[in-house]
């Protein structure tokens, strides 16, 4: 579609909508999501008198699942789809370049919607909600429920899971306790592959909580560990394998995450947050990258600075990023770009860049409350933060998006999905879904660098997430709009199905170059820093040389509301290459230091002719 046509959509969508939605009601559970003064802005500051005047949701259920069973519970039957509903944007896909991707469902039913999402070691997806938001479609057993602090009847039981252990390879589910709100929370990696996640809503809003990388494992929580409640936070690893966490709703500060059961006695301040709030925030989950220098590039609404954490000092700040807001509820897609470790002169350090793509101007949210629906930013910005002068470097996409998804693949591509082309993030704030994902190559010269790709039949807009898988396709879950489990009269029913999308570089035609590793040759003692690294993979058809070969390593990320948190993708330089028919050994230098990985389980991948293999799960320490 070109930027004409789709000029016109829009005009003909807004003209429909402002016909058929002039009198459509809006979720009133919350005023959360729909600020108007600065009394009313942050409505809730923790107080018992406030808390007491909760939402009228029925999360007081008894009724759990018997022990022994999964709990799960049917979807509701949906109704026929609104006229909102079938307003999606598909792109012609550009199939010159050849397949394009394709997708399938893989559960129909996830029992939570998805609006956070990590891939673990053990090979299961772990996924979950909020409490907030009253029932989901799993049962907690009998003998596991969580007693609702926020009941009114004191002792009162939730029945109902708010996580999920995933696995993507079946669609079979395990409930998981959460304890506390995790609505709009935080999570990272420690070294040993266990999730550490903070922060969250009410009861949990100062927690940290740890769920272990296995098949029985359930989490811990430490409901009292932050000075600060963090909501809407951003939680970064570091070298030394601790976590950083920025932000929160009305939280103009950072803190470190403390060891489980401490207390952090204060946090400490960020001026960056409270200068680069609007009325309606639109700096929200800012994006935290750490640089192979060690310090941290922090990105909040439309500015952005590097921030040494050693030292408690910004030390730069880049030129700012025009156009409109760039974080929730005007949520941007980022990443940083795959650090290329080749062919760098001894000891020194890629050049780290960062893109920022789409957005929303900075009243889309305001005029979501009036049910007006600003098209989305079109742009995708990128900055080299390797250079004194660094600069944005603009490109227009070829449709505007906001709370999309940008993951970095396997092969140092990058994937934008999910996500809208109208209005902005919240509940209710958003048109026209975009189905089709976009492959974004970093390295094509610019004008090129876009192609969208076979496009999905699911809607996924606020609270959807994604995730990298070790196979290189991608999970692709969540997505509710809506104040609570709603399946009927709403324009978006919550959702949880779950897709998978295989990239192009799946397509049949070319998986006879897809190197498979051989496992048992990876070295049980994972990698070292600065080391080699030697294992073996063959190829099923075609002979591979040494220049067809990259080998990747993939730090899995915690997603939600359109960011991934600690995503990096580094890729190695190979040091040895030897073949004995189709059976390949291959050496790589190791990344000399956790400025460039931090500690922790990577997924290694072998690209070969830009197809990547199954990756192996690799401890680098
Ligand atoms: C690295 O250097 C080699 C030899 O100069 C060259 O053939 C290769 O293309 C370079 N690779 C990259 C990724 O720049
Ligand atoms: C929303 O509509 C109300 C009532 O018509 C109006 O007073 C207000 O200015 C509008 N807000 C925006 C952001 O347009
Ligand atoms: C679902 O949304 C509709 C429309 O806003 C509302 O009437 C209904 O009460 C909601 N149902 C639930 C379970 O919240």
């Amino acid at each position: 579609m070109g930027s004409s046509s789709l000029l016109r959509a829009a005009v003909l969508a807004v003209a429909l909508l402002l016909l058929a939605d002039s009198g459509e009601a809006f979720f009133d559970l919350f005023s959360i999501f729909r600020p108007r003064s600065d009394s009313d802005y942050f409505p809730f500051d923790g107080s018992p008198e406030q808390a007491k005047r909760k939402p009228k949701i029925e999360q007081e259920e008894d009724g759990a699942a018997p022990a022994t069973a999964t709990g799960l519970t049917k979807v509701p039957l949906l109704g026929a789809p609104s006229k909102a509903a079938l307003d999606t944007i598909v792109l012609p896909v550009d199939d010159s370049a050849g397949h394009a991707g394709s997708w399938t469902i893989v559960s129909e039913n996830s029992g939570v919607s998805a609006m956070h999402l990590a891939v673990m070691r053990h090979g299961k997806a772990i996924m979950f909600d909020t409490s907030t938001t009253g029932r989901s479609l799993m049962r907690l057993p009998m003998n596991n429920c969580r007693a609702d602090p926020r009941a009114k009847r004191e002792g009162t039981m939730d029945c109902w899971a708010h996580a999920v252990e995933f696995d993507y390879s079946t669609g079979a589910l395990r409930s998981l306790k959460t304890a506390t709100d995790t609505w709009c929370s935080s999570g990272a990696f420690d070294a040993d592959g266990n999730l550490i996640q903070t922060g969250g809503y009410f009861e949990g809003d100062k927690a940290v909580r740890r769920l272990d990388a296995c098949d029985t494992c359930d989490w811990r929580e430490y409901p009292n560990s932050f000075a600060e409640g963090r909501w809407y936070a951003t939680q970064q690893v570091l070298p030394d394998g601790r976590f950083i966490v920025f932000g929160g709703r009305r939280a103009f500060s950072y803190e470190f995450v403390p060891q489980p059961g401490m207390t952090n006695g204060q946090s400490i301040k960020f001026p960056l947050l409270r200068e680069t709030t609007d009325d309606v925030e639109n700096n929200l989950y800012p994006f935290v990258n750490l640089l192979p220098d060690g310090n941290l590039f922090v990105f909040a609404n439309d500015r952005s600075v590097v921030f040494d954490h050693r030292t408690g000092k910004v030390v730069r700040e880049l030129p700012k990023l025009a156009g409109g807001g760039r974080n929730h509820p005007a949520s941007a897609m980022s990443a940083m770009l795959p650090l290329d470790l080749r062919n760098l002169t001894r000891g020194a350090d890629p050049e780290p860049e960062v893109i920022v793509c789409g957005g929303a101007l900075k009243t889309a949210f305001r005029l979501g409350e009036n049910n007006t629906y600003q098209p989305t930013l079109r742009d995708c910005a990128r900055i080299n933060l390797g250079k004194i002068d660094a600069v944005w470097a603009v490109e227009a996409m070829p449709v505007g998006r906001v709370m999309g998804d940008l993951l970095v693949l396997p092969t140092g591509d990058l994937l934008m999905l999910n996500g809208a082309a109208k209005g902005s993030s919240g509940w209710g704030f958003a048109r026209q879904p975009i189905l089709s994902p976009i492959l974004y190559s970093p390295r094509h010269p610019e004008g090129s660098r876009f192609r969208p790709l076979a496009a999905s039949t699911v809607a996924r807009m606020y609270h959807s997430t994604s995730a990298v898988l070790p196979d290189a396709t991608v999970l692709v879950a969540g997505g509710n709009t809506n104040a609570a489990y709603n399946f009927s009269g709403v324009d978006f029913p919550t959702e949880v199905r779950v897709e998978r999308f295989a990239p192009p570089y799946l397509s049949r035609e070319l998986t006879g170059n897809r190197a498979v590793i051989d496992v048992a040759s990876v070295p049980a003692g994972g990698m070292r820093y600065g080391t080699k690294f030697t294992f073996r993979f063959h190829t099923p058809v075609a002979a591979v040389e040494w220049g067809d070969v990259r080998v990747t390593m993939y730090a899995p990320p915690f997603t939600t509301h359109g960011y991934s948190m600690n995503q990096r993708l580094l890729v190695l330089p190979v040091a040895g290459f030897s073949a004995q028919g189709q059976m390949y050994e291959l050496t790589v230098d190791t990344p000399r230091k956790p400025e460039l990985a931090p500690p922790g389980y990577y997924l290694v991948y072998v690209v070969s002719k830009d197809v990547p293999s199954e990756a192996a799960w690799v401890k680098i320490q």
